[in-house]
């Protein structure tokens, strides 16, 4: 019945920085900080398990709408983490990629991301996906438009193949933190087959042993994309 597998590519919705916040009668931003931490920690965790793909979404397509300051706080953590953390990141061999529209960042930004992909773009030893800006309705249409420009019939294969995350494989397991039983337009495509684990904790309070438990609660799965239990069964001994 268990496949106790370690899943391929991991996605998370990181939600509940701003309640973890308030709750200490904090500024939301200051939630966002230790969201950081937490990511930090978590990427190494999956490292260690075996995760080949870490997916994370930090900045939805509709986060425009927060309050000012929360979103230009945002946008500060971004330019911090390319400051800091990629270069650590470089080292440890991970592979970063930014995933969303770039156009509504700034010019400084932009180089940033286009500089952290660059100089990290030789490592194999885990892909890490950061979508910011990033919407699943935006990919599905920007992939639409892509092959239309270039005058290409739309399929399945071929829009799998124009969305922003075509360098990896679908996600196996997608976790969101916070509470919410919602994506929130976050991989709506390729969420197609995933395993959704949802959990009430907090993302800056989902540490390793959190992790370790959405990880067995996936290795218990049965995935059968559409087949029954007794095709993916191994044959039954016979007996003697
Ligand atoms: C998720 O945490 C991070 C981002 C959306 C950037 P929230 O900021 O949504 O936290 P809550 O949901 O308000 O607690
Ligand atoms: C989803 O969280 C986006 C990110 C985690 C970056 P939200 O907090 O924005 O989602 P909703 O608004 O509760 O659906
Ligand atoms: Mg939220």
């Amino acid at each position: 019945m268990t496949q106790g597998a370690i899943p391929h590519h991991v996605a998370i919705v990181m939600d509940g920085n701003g309640r973890w916040a308030t709750r200490r009668y904090l500024p939301r931003v200051a939630g966002h900080k230790k969201g950081m931490d937490a990511l930090r920690a978590c990427l190494r965790h999956c490292d260690e398990r075996g995760v080949k793909v870490l997916t994370v979404f930090a900045f939805s397509s509709e986060n425009w709408n927060r309050p000012p300051e929360e979103v230009s706080g945002l946008m500060e953590l971004l330019a911090l983490a390319l400051a800091r953390e990629v270069p650590q990141l470089k080292n440890e061999g991970v592979r970063v990629k930014f995933v969303g529209d770039r156009a509504a960042l700034s010019e400084k930004v932009r180089a940033g991301l286009a500089h952290a992909e660059a100089d990290t773009a030789g490592n194999t030893r885990l892909v890490f996906n950061v979508c910011f800006n990033y919407g699943g309705r935006w990919d599905i249409a920007q992939a639409a438009a892509a092959l239309a420009a270039r005058g290409e019939a739309i399929t399945e294969q071929s829009l799998d193949g124009a969305l922003a995350l075509a360098h990896v494989p679908a996600p196996d397991l997608i976790i969101r933190t916070g509470g919410e039983r919602r994506l929130s337009n976050f991989l709506l495509w390729q969420a197609a087959y995933s395993e959704l684990y949802f959990t009430d904790k907090l993302w800056p309070e989902f540490d390793g042993a959190a992790l370790d438990e959405a990880l067995a609660d996936y290795a218990a799965r049965e995935r059968r994309f559409g087949r029954t239990s007794e095709q993916l069964a191994p044959p039954a001994r016979r007996a003697a």
